[in-house]
């Protein structure tokens, strides 16, 4: 049977500015944290750079013809934060306001959305040399930038995300090191966090002043986490693994507050939490951006396999290139819970795609039926939850095009479109031949 999606459903793809721009140093533009951790030995596999990337800062035009040729109804980009301010706050670099604003009015031009993400991990370097997101005043940098691209752009853009997935950025970034700044420290990951949220909390309400009937909200990176058996200690660990991943951002933001069974499990204090700042997290937002990619089974380690319930699931044996699980049920879990229990206006899927490895053929074609089956499936899924009442607005493929995937750089190839890093040549994968006939007939058949 087909599956009709609403009318309006927004059709789109993702990307970020430091995977796919390349130009690091050009027209004026500052380092960034990610500059800086690329271009440092042993921290991105093969030692690459995102230097030139998809060199998208040059052949963004191309790049808007081929969303054209997709038929696609929305674009969700980051900008770069050290391309408008280069020093993190202060002066402002022309340059790099004027390459966003002639990229929003070709979007236009085409009939695509433009929905513009602030921060995708990227901060300018010269801040964190002043303390990071542990730091107090980076949230207060944060609102100068979001003021200005808000005040530039906010004629035109209408659909804008503050943060995407502050729990990668603060947990990654500053606790296990994998991610720029590459620090590590449980107390710092935490302020990192907190100091996150603040500044999506005080952004919201100026980038609606500047931008009015705008759609204000923000993308989370949301697992499904399952218990591997109904032991006690795997339920835990399950409970646990949410706090630690969807709840300590979901709750705050949604006017809970933090958790208090993961405030006591982080043991790192909380004394960087002000009065009022939960009051400012928790802003209304106009819709949740849901990134969602596997299910997590969580087991506990601390007790012998054998003293486990016997009801004990495993992964399926389907994983992407990344060794994430394929599990399309996870993101229909996920939408109706967060529906029913955090009830947000409106929810995008604002990133679901896969790393498959995918070469050339013969005749230069690229044939990747597991990726357009990975989409498919979780689409089927997304319908099904729409159809329970989830006000799912639109959905946003991980990516558009093959791009510097942070640590493990060119390696995993996960978008619709195949970049030849020699040329720079963009190929569309049969992925994005289908993903282009699923947005004209608004359905999947
Ligand atoms: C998400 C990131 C995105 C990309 C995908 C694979 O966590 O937001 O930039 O790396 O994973």
């Amino acid at each position: 049977m087909d599956l009709i999606f609403p009318k309006d459903f927004l059709w789109g793809v993702a990307t970020a500015a430091y995977q796919i721009e390349g130009g690091w140093d050009e027209d004026g533009k500052g380092e960034s944290i990610w500059d800086r951790f690329s271009h440092t030995a042993g921290n991105i596999e093969n030692g690459e750079t995102g230097d030139v990337a998809c060199d998208h800062y040059h052949r963004w035009r191309e790049d808007v013809g081929l969303m054209k040729t997709l038929g696609l109804k929305a674009y969700r980009f980051s900008i770069a934060w050290s391309r408008i301010l280069p020093e993190g706050r202060g002066k402002v670099n022309q340059a790099g306001i004027d390459f966003y604003s002639h990229l929003v009015d070709a979007l236009l031009e085409a009939g695509i959305e433009p929905f513009i993400t602030l921060y995708h991990w990227d901060l300018p370097q010269r801040l964190q040399d002043d303390g990071g997101w542990p730091d107090r005043r980076t949230a207060e940098a944060f609102v100068e930038y979001g003021d200005i691209v808000s005040r530039v752009l906010g004629d035109r853009v209408k659909n804008w995300i503050t943060l995407n997935e502050p729990q990668v950025s603060s947990f990654h970034g500053y606790l296990d090191g994998r991610h720029a700044p590459g620090i590590k420290n449980l107390h710092q990951a935490v302020a990192a966090a907190h100091h996150l949220l603040l500044a999506h909390g005080k952004a919201v309400p100026v980038i609606r002043a500047n931008s009015p009937e705008s759609q204000v909200g923000i993308s989370l990176n949301l697992h499904k986490v399952m218990a591997a058996s109904v032991s006690a200690a795997d339920r835990a660990n399950a409970y646990y693994e949410d706090g630690r991943i969807n709840r300590w951002f979901l709750d705050p933001i949604s006017g809970r507050g933090y958790p208090l069974d993961m405030v006591q499990a982080f043991r790192t204090g909380m004394e960087f939490v002000q009065k009022g700042d939960l009051e400012l997290i928790a802003v209304p937002l106009n819709f949740l951006g849901i990134n969602y990619y596997m299910r997590g089974i969580s087991r506990s380690t601390s007790i012998p396999e054998e003293e486990n319930s016997p009801q004990t699931i495993f992964y399926r044996d389907e994983f992407t290139e990344m060794g994430w699980e394929v599990y399309p049920e996870g993101i229909y879990d996920m939408l109706g819970r967060i529906f029913f229990d955090n009830n947000f206006p409106a929810i995008y899927i604002t990133e679901n795609g896969a790393a498959f490895l995918d070469d050339k053929g013969p005749e230069g074609e690229v044939n990747d039926l597991p990726r357009l089956n990975y989409i498919k499936r979780h689409l089927q899924q997304v319908h099904h939850a729409i159809e329970i009442g989830v006000p799912v607005k639109g959905y946003f493929v991980w990516s558009l095009m093959d791009n510097f995937e942070w640590a493990y750089g060119s390696t995993k190839r996960f978008r619709l479109i195949y970049v030849d890093y020699q040329n720079q040549q963009r190929i569309l994968k049969s992925s994005a031949k289908w993903y282009r006939q699923v947005i004209s007939d608004n359905a999947i058949v």
